[in-house]
Protein backbone atom coordinates (compact mmCIF):
# COMPACT_ATOMS: atom_id res chain seq x y z
CA UNK A 1 0.00 0.00 0.00
CA UNK A 2 1.52 3.35 -0.61
CA UNK A 3 2.03 5.54 2.68
CA UNK A 4 1.46 9.07 2.04
CA UNK A 5 2.90 11.54 4.60
CA UNK A 6 2.81 10.70 8.17
CA UNK A 7 1.30 12.33 11.25
CA UNK A 8 2.58 11.90 14.65
CA UNK A 9 1.15 12.57 18.06
CA UNK A 10 2.17 13.24 21.23
CA UNK A 11 0.28 12.87 24.49
CA UNK A 12 2.41 13.52 27.59
CA UNK A 13 0.90 11.82 30.65
CA UNK A 14 1.34 12.41 34.25
CA UNK A 15 2.60 8.40 34.53
CA UNK A 16 3.77 7.77 31.28
CA UNK A 17 4.74 9.93 27.69
CA UNK A 18 3.49 8.13 24.43
CA UNK A 19 3.77 8.40 20.80
CA UNK A 20 2.05 7.99 18.25
CA UNK A 21 3.01 7.29 14.32
CA UNK A 22 0.03 6.82 11.84
CA UNK A 23 0.38 7.61 7.98
CA UNK A 24 -2.45 7.60 5.07
CA UNK A 25 -2.79 4.44 2.99
CA UNK A 26 -5.91 3.76 0.88
CA UNK A 27 -8.03 2.79 3.78
CA UNK A 28 -7.38 6.03 5.58
CA UNK A 29 -5.04 6.50 8.44
CA UNK A 30 -3.15 3.63 9.63
CA UNK A 31 -0.90 3.35 12.70
CA UNK A 32 2.44 2.40 11.94
CA UNK A 33 4.36 2.65 15.27
CA UNK A 34 3.64 3.63 18.99
CA UNK A 35 6.44 4.47 21.73
CA UNK A 36 6.04 5.18 25.61
CA UNK A 37 8.49 6.20 28.12
CA UNK A 38 7.78 7.14 32.01
CA UNK A 39 6.64 10.69 32.76
CA UNK A 40 8.37 11.75 35.67
CA UNK A 41 8.22 15.69 34.86
CA UNK A 42 4.55 16.19 34.44
CA UNK A 43 1.70 15.96 36.56
CA UNK A 44 -1.60 16.74 36.02
CA UNK A 45 -0.75 18.48 32.18
CA UNK A 46 1.43 21.19 34.10
CA UNK A 47 5.25 20.35 33.54
CA UNK A 48 7.13 20.37 36.97
CA UNK A 49 10.43 19.01 35.98
CA UNK A 50 11.99 20.49 32.35
CA UNK A 51 14.59 18.20 31.35
CA UNK A 52 12.74 14.88 32.63
CA UNK A 53 9.73 15.97 30.45
CA UNK A 54 12.39 16.33 27.49
CA UNK A 55 13.95 12.51 28.01
CA UNK A 56 10.68 11.11 28.41
CA UNK A 57 9.47 13.04 24.50
CA UNK A 58 12.73 11.77 22.90
CA UNK A 59 12.36 8.46 24.61
CA UNK A 60 8.98 7.68 23.46
CA UNK A 61 9.57 9.59 20.00
CA UNK A 62 12.31 7.75 18.77
CA UNK A 63 10.36 3.86 20.04
CA UNK A 64 8.11 4.86 17.76
CA UNK A 65 10.28 6.09 15.18
CA UNK A 66 12.34 2.78 15.24
CA UNK A 67 8.69 0.83 15.43
CA UNK A 68 7.58 2.85 12.04
CA UNK A 69 10.87 3.11 10.42
CA UNK A 70 10.33 6.53 9.77
CA UNK A 71 11.93 10.00 11.37
CA UNK A 72 9.07 12.30 12.33
CA UNK A 73 9.97 15.97 12.86
CA UNK A 74 6.36 17.51 13.60
CA UNK A 75 3.91 16.43 16.27
CA UNK A 76 0.29 17.43 17.44
CA UNK A 77 0.95 17.39 21.04
CA UNK A 78 -2.12 16.81 23.83
CA UNK A 79 -2.53 19.83 26.66
CA UNK A 80 -4.62 19.20 29.33
CA UNK A 81 -4.88 20.57 33.23
CA UNK A 82 -7.18 22.38 35.38
CA UNK A 83 -6.24 25.40 33.62
CA UNK A 84 -7.74 24.35 30.67
CA UNK A 85 -11.66 25.91 29.91
CA UNK A 86 -14.17 25.71 27.46
CA UNK A 87 -17.36 27.72 26.61
CA UNK A 88 -20.37 27.83 24.45
CA UNK A 89 -20.83 30.69 21.63
CA UNK A 90 -22.16 32.10 18.83
CA UNK A 91 -20.83 33.75 15.59
CA UNK A 92 -22.85 35.67 12.81
CA UNK A 93 -21.75 37.06 9.77
CA UNK A 94 -23.69 38.49 6.83
CA UNK A 95 -23.15 35.93 3.40
CA UNK A 96 -21.31 38.67 1.30
CA UNK A 97 -21.17 36.84 -2.41
CA UNK A 98 -23.08 38.53 -5.06
CA UNK A 99 -25.37 35.09 -5.14
CA UNK A 100 -25.41 35.03 -1.76
CA UNK A 101 -24.42 31.60 -1.54
CA UNK A 102 -21.77 30.15 1.20
CA UNK A 103 -18.51 29.47 0.33
CA UNK A 104 -15.65 28.45 2.68
CA UNK A 105 -14.40 31.84 3.81
CA UNK A 106 -17.80 32.79 4.97
CA UNK A 107 -17.76 29.71 7.03
CA UNK A 108 -14.09 30.75 8.76
CA UNK A 109 -15.39 34.49 9.11
CA UNK A 110 -18.58 33.27 11.27
CA UNK A 111 -16.22 30.52 13.14
CA UNK A 112 -13.33 33.60 13.62
CA UNK A 113 -16.59 35.67 14.85
CA UNK A 114 -17.66 33.02 17.61
CA UNK A 115 -14.39 33.25 18.62
CA UNK A 116 -14.57 36.54 19.83
CA UNK A 117 -14.67 36.17 23.75
CA UNK A 118 -13.64 38.02 26.98
CA UNK A 119 -10.24 36.30 27.20
CA UNK A 120 -7.42 37.24 29.83
CA UNK A 121 -4.29 38.23 28.59
CA UNK A 122 -2.70 34.87 30.16
CA UNK A 123 -5.32 32.60 27.54
CA UNK A 124 -4.95 31.82 24.44
CA UNK A 125 -8.25 30.11 22.22
CA UNK A 126 -7.42 26.11 21.65
CA UNK A 127 -10.45 25.21 19.66
CA UNK A 128 -13.29 27.01 18.24
CA UNK A 129 -15.29 23.74 17.08
CA UNK A 130 -18.50 24.22 14.73
CA UNK A 131 -21.34 22.48 16.25
CA UNK A 132 -23.93 23.42 13.86
CA UNK A 133 -25.19 26.18 11.75
CA UNK A 134 -28.15 28.13 10.95
CA UNK A 135 -28.74 29.93 7.41
CA UNK A 136 -31.27 33.13 7.77
CA UNK A 137 -33.05 31.40 10.85
CA UNK A 138 -32.86 27.37 9.23
CA UNK A 139 -30.81 25.89 11.92
CA UNK A 140 -29.70 22.41 12.44
CA UNK A 141 -26.95 23.01 9.23
CA UNK A 142 -23.91 20.76 9.48
CA UNK A 143 -22.36 21.87 5.87
CA UNK A 144 -23.02 25.66 5.00
CA UNK A 145 -21.05 25.60 2.03
CA UNK A 146 -23.25 25.99 -1.59
CA UNK A 147 -25.95 26.81 0.91
CA UNK A 148 -28.27 29.95 -0.37
CA UNK A 149 -28.65 32.80 2.92
CA UNK A 150 -27.82 36.15 3.79
CA UNK A 151 -27.04 35.46 7.56
CA UNK A 152 -24.80 32.87 8.44
CA UNK A 153 -24.93 31.62 12.39
CA UNK A 154 -22.38 29.07 13.64
CA UNK A 155 -22.90 27.61 17.10
CA UNK A 156 -19.11 26.93 18.36
CA UNK A 157 -17.33 24.94 21.41
CA UNK A 158 -15.00 27.27 22.52
CA UNK A 159 -11.74 25.77 24.50
CA UNK A 160 -8.83 28.13 26.28
CA UNK A 161 -5.67 27.05 27.65
CA UNK A 162 -3.31 28.90 30.40
CA UNK A 163 -0.62 30.70 28.03
CA UNK A 164 2.37 29.71 30.25
CA UNK A 165 0.93 25.81 31.07
CA UNK A 166 0.81 25.51 27.23
CA UNK A 167 4.16 26.94 26.36
CA UNK A 168 6.26 25.05 28.91
CA UNK A 169 4.69 21.91 27.25
CA UNK A 170 5.19 23.23 23.90
CA UNK A 171 9.25 24.49 25.08
CA UNK A 172 9.87 20.48 26.06
CA UNK A 173 8.70 19.69 22.64
CA UNK A 174 10.75 21.83 21.14
CA UNK A 175 14.17 20.52 23.22
CA UNK A 176 13.51 17.39 22.32
CA UNK A 177 14.19 18.53 18.43
CA UNK A 178 9.99 18.19 17.43
CA UNK A 179 7.80 21.09 16.43
CA UNK A 180 4.45 21.49 17.10
CA UNK A 181 2.18 20.72 14.07
CA UNK A 182 -0.72 21.44 16.58
CA UNK A 183 -2.02 21.75 20.09
CA UNK A 184 -4.98 19.53 21.26
CA UNK A 185 -7.11 19.11 24.52
CA UNK A 186 -7.10 15.51 25.29
CA UNK A 187 -10.13 14.42 26.00
CA UNK A 188 -11.02 15.80 22.09
CA UNK A 189 -8.21 13.35 21.12
CA UNK A 190 -9.36 10.76 23.09
CA UNK A 191 -12.96 11.10 22.04
CA UNK A 192 -11.80 11.05 18.05
CA UNK A 193 -10.42 7.49 18.85
CA UNK A 194 -12.86 6.02 20.99
CA UNK A 195 -16.41 7.48 20.30
CA UNK A 196 -18.40 6.22 17.25
CA UNK A 197 -20.74 9.31 15.41
CA UNK A 198 -23.69 7.65 16.71
CA UNK A 199 -23.06 7.83 20.08
CA UNK A 200 -22.04 11.57 19.94
CA UNK A 201 -25.30 12.53 18.01
CA UNK A 202 -27.27 10.74 20.61
CA UNK A 203 -25.64 12.06 23.19
CA UNK A 204 -22.15 10.51 25.53
CA UNK A 205 -20.25 11.71 28.14
CA UNK A 206 -16.47 10.47 27.72
CA UNK A 207 -14.51 10.46 30.69
CA UNK A 208 -10.54 9.48 29.99
CA UNK A 209 -9.78 8.24 33.96
CA UNK A 210 -5.60 8.61 33.68
CA UNK A 211 -3.07 8.96 36.17
CA UNK A 212 -3.08 12.39 37.84
CA UNK A 213 -6.55 13.61 35.88
CA UNK A 214 -9.92 12.58 34.75
CA UNK A 215 -10.58 14.46 31.27
CA UNK A 216 -14.39 15.02 30.44
CA UNK A 217 -16.21 15.18 27.17
CA UNK A 218 -19.86 15.89 26.25
CA UNK A 219 -20.85 15.44 22.81
CA UNK A 220 -24.74 15.97 22.07
CA UNK A 221 -26.11 15.92 18.36
CA UNK A 222 -22.62 14.85 16.98
CA UNK A 223 -20.97 18.05 18.53
CA UNK A 224 -18.93 19.00 21.70
CA UNK A 225 -21.12 20.88 24.18
CA UNK A 226 -18.56 20.23 27.17
CA UNK A 227 -14.71 19.70 28.12
CA UNK A 228 -12.67 19.92 30.72
CA UNK A 229 -10.45 18.31 33.33
CA UNK A 230 -10.71 17.52 36.85
CA UNK A 231 -7.22 17.06 39.07
CA UNK A 232 -8.41 13.40 40.35
CA UNK A 233 -7.43 10.56 38.26
CA UNK A 234 -6.10 6.54 38.92
CA UNK A 235 -3.02 7.60 41.20
CA UNK A 236 -5.39 9.02 43.80
CA UNK A 237 -6.52 5.46 44.41
CA UNK A 238 -2.83 4.08 44.73
CA UNK A 239 -2.17 6.57 47.35
CA UNK A 240 -5.36 5.81 49.38
CA UNK A 241 -4.02 2.28 49.07
CA UNK A 242 -0.73 2.88 50.22
CA UNK A 243 -1.90 4.69 53.38
CA UNK A 244 -4.79 2.53 54.19
CA UNK A 245 -2.77 -0.26 54.15
CA UNK A 246 0.48 1.40 55.04
CA UNK A 247 2.46 0.02 52.05
CA UNK A 248 4.49 1.57 49.35
CA UNK A 249 2.79 3.48 46.17
CA UNK A 250 4.77 0.72 43.90
CA UNK A 251 3.02 -2.00 46.50
CA UNK A 252 -0.42 -0.29 46.19
CA UNK A 253 0.01 0.01 42.36
CA UNK A 254 0.13 -3.67 41.90
CA UNK A 255 -2.41 -4.56 44.62
CA UNK A 256 -4.51 -2.51 42.73
CA UNK A 257 -4.19 -4.14 39.46
CA UNK A 258 -4.22 -7.06 41.03
CA UNK A 259 -7.35 -7.04 43.34
CA UNK A 260 -8.63 -3.75 42.96
CA UNK A 261 -12.16 -3.65 42.24
CA UNK A 262 -14.99 -0.76 41.60
CA UNK A 263 -18.13 -3.17 41.93
CA UNK A 264 -20.28 -2.03 44.25
CA UNK A 265 -20.78 -5.49 45.60
CA UNK A 266 -18.60 -8.14 46.34
CA UNK A 267 -19.02 -10.88 43.36
CA UNK A 268 -17.20 -13.48 45.59
CA UNK A 269 -15.92 -15.21 48.33
CA UNK A 270 -13.69 -12.82 50.38
CA UNK A 271 -9.85 -13.43 49.44
CA UNK A 272 -6.38 -12.80 51.65
CA UNK A 273 -3.68 -11.57 50.52
CA UNK A 274 -0.21 -10.79 51.27
CA UNK A 275 0.79 -7.08 51.12
CA UNK A 276 4.51 -5.75 51.54
CA UNK A 277 4.91 -3.74 54.73
CA UNK A 278 6.69 -0.44 54.03
CA UNK A 279 9.98 -1.42 54.87
CA UNK A 280 9.91 -4.53 52.46
CA UNK A 281 11.03 -6.85 54.67
CA UNK A 282 7.96 -8.64 55.71
CA UNK A 283 4.01 -8.82 54.59
CA UNK A 284 0.79 -8.46 56.26
CA UNK A 285 -2.58 -9.92 55.13
CA UNK A 286 -5.38 -8.04 53.71
CA UNK A 287 -8.53 -8.81 52.35
CA UNK A 288 -10.22 -7.87 49.53
CA UNK A 289 -13.55 -6.62 51.58
CA UNK A 290 -10.66 -4.18 53.15
CA UNK A 291 -9.37 -3.40 49.62
CA UNK A 292 -13.17 -2.65 48.30
CA UNK A 293 -13.76 -0.48 51.34
CA UNK A 294 -10.65 1.61 50.60
CA UNK A 295 -10.73 1.38 46.78
CA UNK A 296 -14.93 1.63 46.12
CA UNK A 297 -15.99 5.07 47.78
CA UNK A 298 -12.69 6.88 45.65
CA UNK A 299 -14.07 5.20 42.56
CA UNK A 300 -17.29 6.80 43.23
CA UNK A 301 -16.24 10.34 44.34
CA UNK A 302 -13.83 10.56 41.05
CA UNK A 303 -17.55 10.23 39.53
CA UNK A 304 -19.39 12.18 41.21
CA UNK A 305 -16.62 14.78 40.69
CA UNK A 306 -17.26 14.31 37.03
CA UNK A 307 -20.87 14.18 37.28
CA UNK A 308 -20.89 17.47 39.24
CA UNK A 309 -18.77 19.13 36.54
CA UNK A 310 -20.91 18.04 33.84
CA UNK A 311 -23.83 18.81 35.29
CA UNK A 312 -22.83 22.83 35.85
CA UNK A 313 -22.56 23.19 32.47
CA UNK A 314 -25.00 21.09 30.37
CA UNK A 315 -28.75 22.35 30.23
CA UNK A 316 -31.04 20.53 32.62
CA UNK A 317 -33.04 19.08 29.86
CA UNK A 318 -30.36 17.49 28.07
CA UNK A 319 -30.54 13.61 28.04
CA UNK A 320 -27.58 11.51 27.28
CA UNK A 321 -27.47 7.85 26.17
CA UNK A 322 -24.36 6.75 27.47
CA UNK A 323 -20.91 7.04 29.63
CA UNK A 324 -17.78 5.88 27.86
CA UNK A 325 -14.73 5.42 30.23
CA UNK A 326 -10.91 5.59 28.76
CA UNK A 327 -7.09 6.20 30.22
CA UNK A 328 -5.56 3.75 32.73
CA UNK A 329 -8.25 3.87 35.18
CA UNK A 330 -10.43 2.10 32.88
CA UNK A 331 -8.75 -1.49 33.32
CA UNK A 332 -9.74 -0.86 37.02
CA UNK A 333 -11.68 -4.16 37.45
CA UNK A 334 -15.69 -3.40 37.40
CA UNK A 335 -14.99 0.75 37.16
CA UNK A 336 -18.27 0.38 34.87
CA UNK A 337 -20.41 -0.45 37.69
CA UNK A 338 -19.06 2.55 39.81
CA UNK A 339 -19.72 4.63 36.80
CA UNK A 340 -23.33 3.29 36.30
CA UNK A 341 -24.57 4.21 39.73
CA UNK A 342 -23.36 7.71 39.42
CA UNK A 343 -24.88 8.47 36.39
CA UNK A 344 -27.93 6.59 35.93
CA UNK A 345 -26.46 5.71 32.70
CA UNK A 346 -25.22 2.46 30.77
CA UNK A 347 -21.36 2.67 30.43
CA UNK A 348 -18.78 0.87 28.46
CA UNK A 349 -15.11 1.14 28.00
CA UNK A 350 -13.86 2.67 25.17
CA UNK A 351 -10.70 1.90 23.76
CA UNK A 352 -8.84 3.21 20.20
CA UNK A 353 -10.68 1.21 17.51
CA UNK A 354 -11.77 4.46 14.50
CA UNK A 355 -7.70 4.19 12.99
CA UNK A 356 -6.42 0.93 11.03
CA UNK A 357 -3.33 -0.38 11.68
CA UNK A 358 -4.07 -1.71 15.49
CA UNK A 359 -2.43 -4.16 16.80
CA UNK A 360 -3.98 -5.59 20.36
CA UNK A 361 -1.02 -4.08 22.13
CA UNK A 362 -2.49 -0.20 21.13
CA UNK A 363 -6.01 -1.12 21.27
CA UNK A 364 -5.57 -0.21 25.36
CA UNK A 365 -7.77 2.59 26.84
CA UNK A 366 -4.26 4.35 28.26
CA UNK A 367 -3.53 4.88 23.97
CA UNK A 368 -6.51 6.80 23.10
CA UNK A 369 -5.20 10.09 24.12
CA UNK A 370 -2.06 9.17 21.83
CA UNK A 371 -3.98 7.27 19.21
CA UNK A 372 -6.91 10.35 19.06
CA UNK A 373 -3.67 12.98 18.51
CA UNK A 374 -2.98 11.71 15.50
CA UNK A 375 -7.19 11.42 13.61
CA UNK A 376 -8.51 14.53 15.40
CA UNK A 377 -4.79 16.82 14.99
CA UNK A 378 -5.14 17.43 11.09
CA UNK A 379 -8.53 16.72 10.04
CA UNK A 380 -10.13 18.88 13.75
CA UNK A 381 -13.62 18.26 14.69
CA UNK A 382 -15.93 17.70 11.56
CA UNK A 383 -19.49 18.12 11.73
CA UNK A 384 -20.50 13.72 11.37
CA UNK A 385 -22.80 12.79 8.77
CA UNK A 386 -24.61 9.82 10.22
CA UNK A 387 -25.20 7.18 8.78
CA UNK A 388 -28.48 5.00 9.47
CA UNK A 389 -29.10 5.73 13.12
CA UNK A 390 -31.20 4.50 15.75
CA UNK A 391 -31.12 0.92 13.84
CA UNK A 392 -29.38 -1.85 14.40
CA UNK A 393 -28.01 -2.92 17.82
CA UNK A 394 -27.40 1.09 18.13
CA UNK A 395 -31.24 1.31 18.47
CA UNK A 396 -31.46 -0.46 21.81
CA UNK A 397 -29.68 2.92 23.08
CA UNK A 398 -32.25 4.79 22.66
CA UNK A 399 -34.43 2.71 25.39
CA UNK A 400 -31.82 3.61 27.85
CA UNK A 401 -32.91 6.89 27.99
CA UNK A 402 -32.44 8.67 31.04
CA UNK A 403 -31.64 12.39 32.28
CA UNK A 404 -28.27 12.11 34.48
CA UNK A 405 -29.74 14.66 37.04
CA UNK A 406 -32.89 12.89 38.26
N1 LIG B 1 -4.94 -2.80 35.68
C1 LIG B 1 -5.17 -1.60 36.21
N2 LIG B 1 -6.05 -1.48 37.21
C2 LIG B 1 -6.28 -0.28 37.77
N3 LIG B 1 -5.69 0.87 37.37
C3 LIG B 1 -4.79 0.80 36.38
C4 LIG B 1 -4.48 -0.42 35.73
N4 LIG B 1 -3.57 -0.18 34.76
C5 LIG B 1 -3.31 1.15 34.81
N5 LIG B 1 -4.05 1.74 35.76
C6 LIG B 1 -4.02 3.15 36.18
O1 LIG B 1 -4.12 4.01 35.09
C7 LIG B 1 -3.51 5.26 35.43
C8 LIG B 1 -2.65 5.72 34.27
O2 LIG B 1 -3.47 5.95 33.17
P1 LIG B 1 -2.95 6.72 31.87
O3 LIG B 1 -1.79 5.99 31.31
O4 LIG B 1 -4.13 6.93 31.00
O5 LIG B 1 -2.48 8.09 32.56
P2 LIG B 1 -1.66 9.31 31.99
O6 LIG B 1 -2.13 9.63 30.63
O7 LIG B 1 -0.20 9.06 32.17
O8 LIG B 1 -2.05 10.43 33.03
P3 LIG B 1 -2.95 11.78 32.86
O9 LIG B 1 -3.86 11.54 31.71
O10 LIG B 1 -3.66 11.91 34.17
O11 LIG B 1 -1.97 12.88 32.66
C9 LIG B 1 -2.68 5.02 36.68
O12 LIG B 1 -3.31 5.61 37.80
C10 LIG B 1 -2.68 3.50 36.79
O13 LIG B 1 -2.63 3.07 38.13
MG1 LIG C 1 -3.69 10.78 29.84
Amino acid sequence: MARGETIAGLDIGTTKTCAVIAASGVDGLEILGIGEAPSTGMRKGVVTDLEETVRAIEAATERAERMAGVHVSHVYVGVTGEHMQSTNNRGVVAVTGEDREVIAPDVKRVVDASKIINLAADRQIIHALPRHYTIDGQDGVTDPVGMSGGRLEVDTHIVTGGASFIANVLKCVHRAGLETAGIVFEPLASSAATLLPEEKHVGVVLLDVGGGTTDIAVFVGGGVVHSATIPVGGNILTNDIALGLKTTFAEAENVKRIYGSGLLRADEEDQSFAVKTLDGRSTRDVTSSQLRAIVVPRVLEIFRLAKANIVDRIPRDQVLGEVVITGGGAHLRGIETAAADVFGLPVRIGVPSTIAGLTDAVRQPEYATAVGLVLFGPRGEQMPHLNGHGSGSFGKLWTWFTSIWN
